[in-house]
């Protein structure tokens, strides 16, 4: 598993000040309803990604999905016991995705608080203003736009993929058949293209021969 560079603290920051124009962000937005709320995650986390280290990158994903659509409002969490109804999830799951970082090893960055959760999920949308991993460069960028992010947010924001995994489905057009004849995407850098094919080999090694 990868790290996340230090410039990572900017990229998240980025999708930590998403979804602010309607509900006005600060630090420590809980520290008088609900003190506790931040630690409760954070232990919450610790102790999860001890476990399974590779959750931090699903949660980090999990967090640009969810702003992406409606901004950014999630799943209930384990906060309702100690405050009902006083943290949004949406700012659980923001707070759950940098302590996921850097209970890896990653950077820290600072998470104002104060999201409000939204009342509507629809997965049409989910599929249309997510990025897919099939999508060109003016698709990427026309899709960010569409959340008020710039060209230079695309760039910091895809350093999220320092860490975590891609299944070969993903990608493996790129590498063996990108236009339908056999070919490699010309826009791939070879030498990383030529790496990930020889990982491919390693995992069949590892299937039919090790296990
Ligand atoms: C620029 C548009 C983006 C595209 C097209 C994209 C696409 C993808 C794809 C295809 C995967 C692999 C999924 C799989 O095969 O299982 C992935 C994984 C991931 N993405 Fe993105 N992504 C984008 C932006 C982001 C952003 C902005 C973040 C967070 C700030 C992010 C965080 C992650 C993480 C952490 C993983 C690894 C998940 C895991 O290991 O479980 N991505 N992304
Ligand atoms: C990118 O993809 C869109 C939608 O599939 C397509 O209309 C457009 O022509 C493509 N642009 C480039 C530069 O390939
Ligand atoms: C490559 O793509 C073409 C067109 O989509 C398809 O007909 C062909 O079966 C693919 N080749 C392989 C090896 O998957």
């Amino acid at each position: 598993m990868g790290r996340i560079g230090y410039f990572g603290i900017l990229i998240i920051g980025l999708l930590a000040f998403m979804g602010s124009t309607e509900a006005h962000l600060k630090m420590g937005f809980y520290n008088k309803r609900c003190p506790k709320a931040e630690k409760i995650v954070n232990d919450f986390v610790k102790q999860h990604i001890h476990n399974a280290p590779s959750l931090a990158a699903t949660l980090l994903r999990m967090h640009f999905h969810d702003c992406f659509v409606r901004g950014c409002d999630a799943v209930k969490s384990l906060v309702e016991a100690e405050c009902p109804g006083i943290v949004s999830c949406a700012d659980i799951l923001t707070l759950v995705a940098r302590d996921s970082i850097v209970a890896t090893g990653g950077p820290f960055w600072r998470v104002p608080t104060g999201r409000r959760d939204g009342l509507i999920s629809k997965s049409s949308e989910a599929l249309s203003k997510v990025p897919s991993p099939f999508d060109n460069f003016t698709t990427l960028q026309t899709l960010f736009a569409n959340q008020g992010l710039d060209l230079k947010d695309l760039v910091l924001l895809s350093g999220a993929h320092t860490i975590g995994i891609a299944h070969c489905q993903s990608f493996s057009n790129r590498l063996y058949n990108f236009t339908g004849i056999g070919d490699q995407d010309p826009a791939l850098d070879s030498e990383y293209a030529a790496n990930l094919k020889a990982r491919k080999v390693q995992n069949y090694q590892r299937q039919h021969y090790y296990s």
